[in-house]
């Protein structure tokens, strides 16, 4: 007899399914703003990610099909991206979509979606998963809040400069905005790699991925921005990513901004905020509704934020993130490591260190002071293990290795990280030091 369980099966998505999950997900997704019509946006957003996204393909999608009609009645979807920490390629999974059909809820059909995505991830070896959400929800299947990429004070309408004001000699300051083509995807991509290679954790596109932000999706798709370019004369910058439309409470959403010479900032910062304020009257008169703040998506750090107009301070939302691999995570990370240790002229003064992350445990291995290789060990009593050095539960290490908190912070917050000494807790410190987040994750 069929259980409740057998009623459905997981599977990788397929080209064929995109009409019946764009009507599923619109179906689902932000009904509370359309209040319970299907969603044109969410629906466009499936329609691309299953027609060409350059981060995509059908296997990304998992779906939960009930084997009594045939029909798909629960998804989501990973869009894989690498992502650059200080310098260091991480590839990383970006959850989105996720939606059961009303009538299939109470199932734990998204439980059972991502059991199968981390199965696949653990044999791929994707180490970071991320994803923005429901509150509380996603701690359940294993993530943690471990990353924040906003917190910026939100600009009113009234505060943004007029070109003129903050440019009284004109188009001879320089530094102008206007929206990007596809001719300038060269030039975007050549700014993402130089941010790559600095300190901060980024999400770099290549000319492919700006080419499809720029002109691939559908007018209607949720996820289109809109991109500018600053511009000195004919040479490109540094670039401004909003959104394409203003929020139902009148707020133009800035993703990202980056100058390729730091020097540009605060001139740029004034150019950027005139082009908002212009686009942002352009899109009121569009939408006949009033224009009433710049919402920076941007941490609060961030030269775009700090060189611009006093505003409102925000509440970082924070983003879940999880790893599958801690091991395996820090083996990735070993030039940073190495580098980082090299530049506080530290050496370890024992052959290995063993962080034990509560089930995992990772074995870094010195040869005359330096990491020379990271493996995988099993773990073992961490608290009383002689051979452990650090017992971290993995959410730590994530916050850790992300940069989103230090240790002395993960140390004060989790009474089960453990350092055994001293030494060793300022060695762990130089490792992971707080990293500015300047990541516009694919969507
Ligand atoms: C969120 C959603 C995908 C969960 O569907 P599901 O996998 O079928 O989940 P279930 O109904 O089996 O619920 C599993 C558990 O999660 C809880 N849960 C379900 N939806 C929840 C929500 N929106 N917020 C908080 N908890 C929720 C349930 O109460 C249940 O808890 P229990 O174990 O204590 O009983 C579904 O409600 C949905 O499609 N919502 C609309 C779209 C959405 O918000 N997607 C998430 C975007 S980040």
């Amino acid at each position: 007899m069929a259980t409740e369980t057998d009623r459905y099966v997981v599977r990788a998505g397929r080209a064929s399914d995109a009409t019946e999950l764009a009507r599923l997900q619109a179906s689902v997704q932000l009904q509370a703003v359309t209040g319970g019509q299907p969603h044109l946006g969410i629906a466009a957003w499936v329609e691309d990610l299953l027609d060409g996204h350059p981060s995509v393909v059908p296997d990304d999608f998992l779906v939960a099909e009930d084997t009594a009609t045939g029909r798909a009645v629960a998804s989501l979807v990973e869009l894989r991206q690498h992502w650059s920490l200080a310098g260091v390629r991480l590839p990383v999974a970006q959850i989105e979509l996720v939606g059961t059909a009303p009538d299939h809820r109470g199932n734990r059909l998204t439980e059972r979606l991502f059991a199968s995505l981390h199965r696949r991830h653990a044999a791929n070896g994707t180490p970071i998963q991320i994803i923005e959400g429901i509150p509380y929800f996603y701690r359940r299947l294993g993530y943690d809040y471990a990353l924040a990429n906003d917190g910026a004070p939100t600009v009113p309408a009234t505060a943004l400069p007029t070109t003129e004001q903050d440019r009284p000699d004109g188009s001879s300051t320089g530094l102008t905005v206007r929206p990007a083509t596809v001719a300038d995807v060269d030039h975007l991509a050549d700014i993402d790699r130089r941010l790559a290679n600095g300190k901060a954790l980024t999400c770099p596109r290549d000319a492919v991925v700006w080419r499809y932000e720029i002109a691939g999706r559908r007018d209607a798709d949720l996820a289109r921005r809109a991109v500018a370019v600053l511009v000195h004369g004919a040479d490109v910058r540094g670039y401004l990513v909003h959104s394409a439309r203003l929020s139902a409470a009148g707020e133009l959403m800035v993703f990202a901004a980056a100058c390729k010479e730091s020097a540009d900032w605060l001139r740029a910062a004034a150019a950027m905020h005139a082009h908002l304020r212009h686009v942002g009257r352009r899109y009121e008169a569009a939408a006949g509704r009033p224009f009433t703040a710049v919402r920076h998506l941007l941490d609060p750090d961030h030269p775009l934020a700090r060189l611009g107009p006093p505003g409102i301070p925000q509440r970082p939302r924070g983003w879940y993130a999880r790893t599958g691999d801690p091991a395996g995570l820090l083996a990735r990370l070993q030039p940073l490591l190495r580098a980082r240790w090299h530049a506080a002229d530290l050496r370890w003064h024992e052959p290995t260190l063993t962080i034990d992350t509560y089930g995992h445990a990772a074995r870094l291995e010195f040869t005359d002071g330096e990491l020379t290789a990271v493996t995988a060990t099993r773990g073992g009593s961490p608290a009383t293990a002689p051979q452990t050095h650090a017992a971290i539960p993995p959410g730590a290490l994530l916050q850790l290795v992300l940069g989103h908190r230090t240790l002395p912070e993960v140390l004060d917050i989790w009474p089960d990280c453990l350092v055994r000494d001293r030494l060793t807790e300022h060695f762990l410190a130089t490792a992971f030091p707080q990293v500015p987040v300047r990541a516009w994750p694919r969507n």
